[in-house]
């Protein structure tokens, strides 16, 4: 997490600056700071909160300069405050951090000695300090890899050093760092999105990689002081737009544009003339596969979840599904026959990518479905399944669930029809339903515009919420309790409804909100049963099910209907009214829906 953004130009560079972390500010939001070379000296300006605080900052006290850096921070060492906000200076030398640098103390410990005196708590302080004390016998390139070689962890650093006043130095290792190449001038940035207004030629650092920016050139040097070349990519051109329009906050844009996303994703995939699916140049034969291992953080985990029961009940596949950082550290005997599916909207997530990396250093075979084409975690993978959604800038995932879940379960038919699993006729049908997806959504979002608000009144009170589905309402129960806990701060927890009587049961008490997700599938008169447990218990139940359903309401408080459809789509969905929920009960409680406490979009470290 945190943002980096670097600029060296002809012109000035503070407001290019604070535009870009503003665009950067998904990725942390705690405190902002920049730097500038304003008459050969380094000009550090930084403030406890949101880039709009040192936007105000700037208004009173304007810091000028041709080449600066600048930083969102997302706390790891040391709380949010000025003095723990980037960048981090000395006399010489200015630095922004992404990532952790784990033998900061013991560095410390050692600058302190030298006679370097520490301000904040931040690991990040440590290096400003070695590169400091590193310039005084060795020159700009050496320094800065000997200062790299001294830190363990990971980082991506945008650096200025007084005395090399006309450069911005970027350097990576683990955390991922972008270079643009502008007119006049050339830019850092922590992802591609945020120099994307910018310029649309860029290149990616690798790890041990360090740059050298000026206003006409950008010099690539690897970890033996070495010039090296990179190639220059040009990034596609985003059909979707990032800005909110008249949508309040990104997150009710991103829920309400999710018929357009299922529509750009289907698109892609499915051929309606051909009644077909394209997958070409898969990593490996579906015929060889021995094993499915799907693997995510967070809500892409929970598409995986889904995902299990897609793969299951369409393929003969055996399906294991992992959380990506506990998936890391296990003893997993990885097998060459099996297929590794990595699901990440940004691609940059640290956990999933280090799964990745375990994988590809196994000579294991790796698919990624990723959000960010050109992220870490797509770049790294044997074969991409982009979802087509476009940016999401809301912090909590809501239109890249549907599609990570969508491209999924396309996979999950593609795989069953050249396995022969499916029949050519079910084949085409599922294709066909897939057709109407789009439409069902919208009028699932038409219908939770009028239905969902009232519901989430229900819920300020509450001490917590419970959401239970069986079978593919399961995962999407897990998503509906995250959705609400990141948004609105309110304890919630997601479960198979037939787990309840094995312990959860016991927190059902008078007047808790209890959301029962009971589409009509086989599952359903048992999730049923689940729901009277819960009434006989005082549960004020919230039944979500399908339109047209004659089931009993009695003792029921409220009642939303999806529209009816092939089994399968049901967690599309079954996803929406919970996106609402989130939303709506964290408005009335005036949460910052964009950007969730504690949270960041991109999570770049472990
Ligand atoms: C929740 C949410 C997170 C992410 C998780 C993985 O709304 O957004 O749980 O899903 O941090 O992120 P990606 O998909 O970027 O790997």
């Amino acid at each position: 997490m945190c943002g980096i953004i670097g600029i060296a130009s002809k012109k000035l560079v503070t407001s290019n600056i604070i535009q870009s972390l503003k665009k950067l500010e998904y990725r942390g939001y705690d405190s902002a700071g920049i730097a500038t070379i304003v008459n050969g000296e380094i000009n550090e300006k930084k403030c406890a909160g949101r880039v709009e605080n040192l936007e105000k900052m700037l208004f009173k006290s304007p810091s000028s300069g041709n080449l600066g850096i600048g930083h969102v921070r997302w706390a790891t060492h040391g709380i949010p405050s000025h003095v723990n906000a980037h960048p981090h200076s000395s006399d010489e030398v200015s630095v922004v951090h992404n990532g952790i640098i784990e033998n900061s103390n013991e560095l410390k410990k050692n600058l302190e000695k030298k006679g370097y005196k520490f301000k904040s708590q931040t690991d990040t302080e440590v290096i400003t300090f070695l590169l400091t004390d590193f310039l005084k016998d060795f020159d700009l390139v050496e320094a800065i890899n000997k200062t790299l070689k001294t830190l363990n962890g990971s980082f991506a650093l945008g650096i200025l050093f007084k005395k090399y006043s006309n450069i911005v130095v970027g350097a990576r290792r683990g955390s991922p760092l972008a270079v643009g190449y502008g007119p006049e001038e050339n830019y850092l940035g922590s992802d591609s999105y945020a120099l994307k207004s910018m310029t649309n030629k860029i290149t990616y650092l690798e790890d041990g990689e360090v740059c050298l920016l000026t206003n006409n050139k950008i010099d690539f040097y690897n970890s033996k002081n070495k010039k090296i070349n990179k190639e220059i990519l040009t990034l596609s051109n985003d059909k979707h737009t990032a800005e909110k329009g008249d949508y309040k906050d990104f997150m009710s844009k991103e829920i309400n544009e999710q018929n357009i996303t299922a529509k750009a994703c289907i698109k892609e995939y499915v051929d309606h003339l051909r009644k077909d699916i394209n997958l070409y140049n898969f990593p490996i034969n579906p015929l060889d596969i021995n094993k499915i291992i799907l693997i995510g953080c967070g809500t892409a985990y929970h598409s995986c979840v889904t995902a299990k029961y897609w793969f299951e009940e369409l393929t003969n596949i055996p399906i294991d599904i992992d959380i990506a950082s506990e998936f890391r550290y296990r003893k997993i005997k990885l097998n060459k026959k099996n297929l590794y599916i990595f699901v990440s909207q940004s691609g940059e997530t640290a956990d999933t990518f280090a799964a990745l990396d375990l994988c590809k250093k196994n000579s294991v075979k790796t698919c990624s479905i990723v959000n960010v084409v050109e992220s870490s975690i797509a770049r790294s993978s044997d074969f991409v399944l982009p979802i087509h959604a476009g940016p999401e800038i809301g912090v909590a995932s809501t239109k890249a669930f549907l599609g990570q879940m969508l491209v999924l379960y396309i996979l999950a038919i593609k795989i069953s029809e050249i396995r022969k699993e499916i029949s050519k006729s079910d084949y085409e049908k599922k294709i066909n339903d897939l057709k109407k997806l789009p439409d069902l959504i919208k009028n699932t979002l038409n219908y939770c515009q009028d239905n969902v608000p009232i519901i989430a009144k229900d819920f300020l009170k509450a001490k917590g919420a419970m959401f239970l589905g069986r079978g593919l309402s399961f995962p999407i129960a897990l998503e509906g309790a995250l959705k609400l806990k990141e948004l609105s701060y309110l304890h919630a927890e997601g479960y198979p409804a037939g787990e309840m009587k094995h312990g959860p049961l016991a927190l059902i008490e008078e007047g808790l909100p209890v959301v029962i997700l009971a589409p009509k599938d086989r599952y359903f008169e048992k999730t049923i049963s689940n729901m009277q447990e819960v009434i006989a218990r005082g549960g004020k139940v919230i039944l979500l099910t399908n339109e047209d359903n004659k089931v009993i309401r009695e003792n029921v408080r409220f009642t939303l209907e999806i529209p009816v459809s092939n089994e399968h789509l049901t967690p599309f969905l079954m996803t929406i009214p919970l996106q609402f929920l989130a939303y709506h009960v964290a408005s009335l409680k005036n949460c910052d829906i964009d950007k969730p406490r504690n949270l960041a979009k991109s999570v770049t470290v472990e």
